[in-house]
Formats: C-alpha cells, sequence, structure tokens
C-alpha cells in the first residue's frame, strides 16, 4: 500500500459565508479536488424527505439509513452526490432541503454514516474540504484550517441572489430568518456542532468581493506551502 501523504485544507463556517464558491475556485487553481460535505448531508436529508420521513424523526431517520446507499463520484472535476445509484444534484439546494440537512446532521448515526465517505477521499487526494467539523473531527491533521465566516446580513444578502438566481421563490426576510435558525441549529448541537478548531485561522469575508475573498485564502494557502 502507498505510504504517499496527502495535503488537506480544511474549511469550516456557517453558511452562506462562501466557503463552497472559494473552495471550489481554489481547488481548481491548486490542483487539489474540491469535496462539498454539505452536499452530503442535503442529500440524507433529501431522502428522508422524499420517502416521506421526518428529517426531525431521529428514530425512523436512523432505521432508514439502512436503506440508502450513499456515493460520491467526480465527474469531469465536478462532484456528484448519488442517492441509491441517482444523481440527487439537481434537488438538493432547496430551502426545504437546506432544513432537512440540518435536522438530519445533528443526529451522531447520521454524521458516523458520512465520515468514512469524507476520510476515504482525503487519504487518496489532496483535498479543499468545506463543512462544519472538517477541522474538529473529519480531518483534525488538515495541515491548513481556516474558519469562513460574515454577518448574517451579508450571508443571507449572499444566499438570496444565488437562490433568485437559480429562480427560487423566497425573500431576503426568509433567507436571514432561516440562515440564523440554521447557525443557531448548527452551533447548538451537541453532536460536531459548529465551531473554530483552536488551529484554525479565522477569516471573516464581510463587506469583501469574491475576488478579494479568493485572494486571502490563496494567502493562507502559500503561507503554508512555503
Ligand atoms: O454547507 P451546507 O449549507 O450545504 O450544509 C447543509 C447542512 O449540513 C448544514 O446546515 C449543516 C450540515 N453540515 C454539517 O453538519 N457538517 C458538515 N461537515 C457539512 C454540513
Amino acid at each position: 500500500m502507498s505510504e504517499k501523504k496527502h495535503m488537506a485544507v480544511a474549511i469550516d463556517g456557517p453558511s452562506g459565508a462562501g466557503k463552497s464558491t472559494i473552495s471550489r475556485i481554489l481547488a481548481k487553481e491548486l490542483g487539489f479536488v474540491y469535496v462539498d460535505t454539505g452536499a452530503l448531508y442535503r442529500a440524507v436529508g433529501y431522502y428522508m424527505l422524499s420517502n416521506n420521513i421526518d428529517p426531525k424523526d431521529a428514530d425512523t431517520v436512523v432505521a432508514a439509513l439502512t436503506d440508502l446507499t450513499l456515493e460520491m463520484r467526480y465527474v469531469g472535476g465536478e462532484q456528484q452526490v448519488l442517492v441509491n445509484g441517482a444523481d440527487v444534484g439537481g434537488y438538493i439546494r432547496t430551502p426545504e432541503v437546506s432544513m432537512a440537512a440540518s435536522a438530519v446532521s445533528a443526529l451522531p448515526p447520521v454524521r458516523q454514516f458520512l465520515l468514512d465517505t469524507q476520510r476515504r477521499i482525503a487519504a487518496t487526494e489532496n483535498v479543499i474540504m468545506d463543512g462544519r467539523d472538517i477541522g474538529t473531527v473529519v480531518l483534525p491533521q488538515a495541515e491548513l484550517k481556516i474558519f469562513l465566516t460574515a454577518t448574517a446580513e451579508d450571508r443571507a444578502q449572499r444566499r438570496f441572489a444565488e437562490l433568485q438566481e437559480k429562480g427560487i421563490a423566497t425573500t431576503f426576510e426568509e433567507v436571514l430568518a432561516d440562515m440564523q435558525k440554521r447557525d443557531y441549529d448548527d452551533s447548538h448541537r451537541a453532536a460536531a456542532p459548529l465551531k473554530q478548531a483552536d488551529d484554525a485561522r479565522l477569516v471573516d469575508t464581510t463587506g469583501f468581493t469574491l475576488e478579494q475573498s479568493v485572494a486571502t485564502l490563496k494567502g493562507l494557502v502559500e503561507e503554508m506551502m512555503a
């Protein structure tokens, strides 16, 4: 077995801080694989909703995991998440699935169910992995850990613009309220709550353009590689 060591950049933070957009750009520039772990939780949430299971009904959600096969694959450099063989990428970005993902992510058996998939890819590729607990739980040995944040208003504004672009009907107030609820739930759950790792660098992107955010993180990656 190869002992080749792979590098990992862990990017954690609340929703809408720009983690996925920035990580995708950085990964491309560095030739790393971008791993969006939120998509895995979203796929579990989506599976529950499509089977008429209340994502907050812990016992039923956990029992349903035995019928769920979840795979992650890369096609043309883009991550796909397959639920029982079907690519669910087109269905997991709705506000309803966001809430379902947050609810199922509070359950330790769900987190355990997804842990292997996340660690396996980091063992075979150089990765930029984003999520809530990457620096604290999934890849505590990551060479670089970044905690990316911004004010709730700033994050809600970005997410609102994204949803509008996709034609998903909502209001700014709704997006802000959902974001505040999700922030609270994700940071206050008992299992792997969202929190900055002791050795993570804090980056606040409030008021930054995308270019400024990318440049700031790139600087940290270059510092790490120097
Ligand atoms: O990053 P996102 O908005 O796509 O994540 C969706 C939900 O999944 C989020 O509310 C919390 C959960 N999540 C998590 O608990 N741990 C992760 N590593 C990634 C996401």
